[in-house]
């Protein structure tokens, strides 16, 4: 089974590119399911077909499902939302704000990944386009799945009074056992959705991009953060690149001679990931015609549905009496990144993104000496152990 996941800023051509990646996959033989997690979809604007929330058969091997966010949201986190909603009311949040804050970001785009992520593993696909990928906020809460839990401790216990108080409501909503039940069941649900996602042999994270400024950053602390977080990256689509040749009138010609120099900052920045161009067209695209002809242009004889790209996402290696821990990190600048190490325990930080890693014993008892940036890889140098068991040396017990 793979699973392949478009991401990318507002309208940059997700959906498109997620559908076309699917017709394309069909057409070469594979049972494919294209599904789209978005509230307000457009999957089936793009298709020109009706779909629904369960998948819904438009070729002899393409099938299309719109997800219904807001009742995977309820059916999962229904009875503890409710709960928590509560709580925070007894507690003098007003209504609606209650409601919003009993909801954890992220908290939607992870009922929807476990819901495909049910879905694929009853194996009736061999592959499964994703319009779209998980945000960072989603990135975060995979991460560390007992968010669930810490949260709703924190909700809870907050105020001693605020529980007891709300536990008559409590009783009458959900027993407290089952509201426990339930945080076990997606806490190990998300772990599982995590081993999966981070998988690079199952899951592709795809970049979609336009040649502009601002869209390709945005894509930049993308890779970046699915990079930390290991979330493998395996190609870039740029998309809606305007044809230099056809590029008539000073106007045009000047739009297409600044889409080229953001076409080869994408080609520095993106490498070594394998991109994908597909033109501008000057028309209305719909319809499994028009996307078969996209993910012609697109994809030419490739097979999107195979891996594209495979690199290690971390290794540890020593070095006389050093060790040294390698993260690639495309496209980060060192002048952003920083890091805090306590016990054993590395805090690394990249903008708003932040990886907590335990690091395995023999680098906790040594110092996070130097990190340096080389070639896309961010080095952290670990030093002698500082302090040693009476009688030890230093290469005791490594
Ligand atoms: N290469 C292209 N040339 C011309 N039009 C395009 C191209 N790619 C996408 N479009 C059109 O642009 C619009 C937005 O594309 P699409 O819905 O795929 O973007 P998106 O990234 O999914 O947007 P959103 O962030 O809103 O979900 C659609 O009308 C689509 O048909
Ligand atoms: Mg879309």
């Amino acid at each position: 089974m793979r699973l392949i996941l478009y991401l990318g800023k507002g309208g940059v051509g997700k959906t498109t590119t997620a559908a076309a990646t699917a017709v394309r996959a069909a057409e070469l033989g594979y049972r494919t399911l294209v599904v789209s997690t978005d509230v307000a979809h457009s999957l089936a604007d793009a298709l020109d077909m009706p779909l629904g929330s369960a998948p819904t058969q438009l070729t002899e091997r393409l099938w299309g499902q719109e997800i219904n966010v807001l009742d995977e949201v309820r059916e999962h986190w229904g009875e503890l939302r409710t709960y928590l909603a509560n709580v925070l009311r007894r507690k003098g949040v007003d209504d609606v704000a209650a409601e919003e804050l009993a909801i954890i970001p992220g908290m939607e785009e992870v009922v929807s990944l476990l819901h495909i992520r049910r879905q694929a593993k009853r194996g009736t696909f061999d592959v499964v386009v994703v319009d779209a990928a998980p945000t960072g906020e989603t990135v975060r809460l995979l991460t560390m799945p007992e968010t669930f839990s810490w949260y709703a401790g924190r909700v809870m216990d907050w105020e001693p009074q605020t529980l007891k108080a709300a536990r008559p409501l409590v009783k009458q909503l959900v027993p407290v056992s089952d509201m426990f039940a339930t945080l076990e069941r997606l806490t190990k649900g998300v772990e599982a959705l995590r081993e999966n996602l981070t998988d690079p042999e199952v899951s592709s994270y795809r970049l979609v991009i336009n040649p502009e400024r601002m869209v390709i950053k945005e894509a930049q602390r993308a890779a970046t953060y699915l990079a930390l977080f290991g979330y493998p990256v395996d190609g870039v689509v740029l998309n809606r690149v305007i044809p230099v040749e056809q590029a008539e009138g000073e106007f045009m010609r000047e739009l297409a001679r600044i889409q080229q120099g953001y076409r080869k900052l994408a080609y520095d920045l993106f490498q070594p990931l394998p991109i994908w161009e597909g033109p501008y067209y000057a028309r209305d695209l719909a319809g499994i015609e028009d996307l078969s002809m996209v993910g012609h242009k697109l994809f030419g004889e490739t097979d999107p549905v195979k891996i594209q790209f495979q690199g290690k996402t971390q290794e540890i290696v020593r070095e006389g009496e050093e060790y040294i821990m390698r993260l690639p990190l495309p496209h980060v600048e060192i002048a952003k990144v920083s890091m805090t190490k306590r016990g054993d325990e590395l805090f690394i930080e990249i903008g708003n993104f932040r990886r907590d890693m335990i690091l395995p014993m023999a680098l906790a008892e040594r110092p996070a000496r130097r990190a340096v940036f080389r070639n896309g890889v961010l080095e952290i140098r670990f030093g002698e152990p500082e302090l040693l068991p009476l009688g030890a040396t230093a290469s005791d017990g490594l």
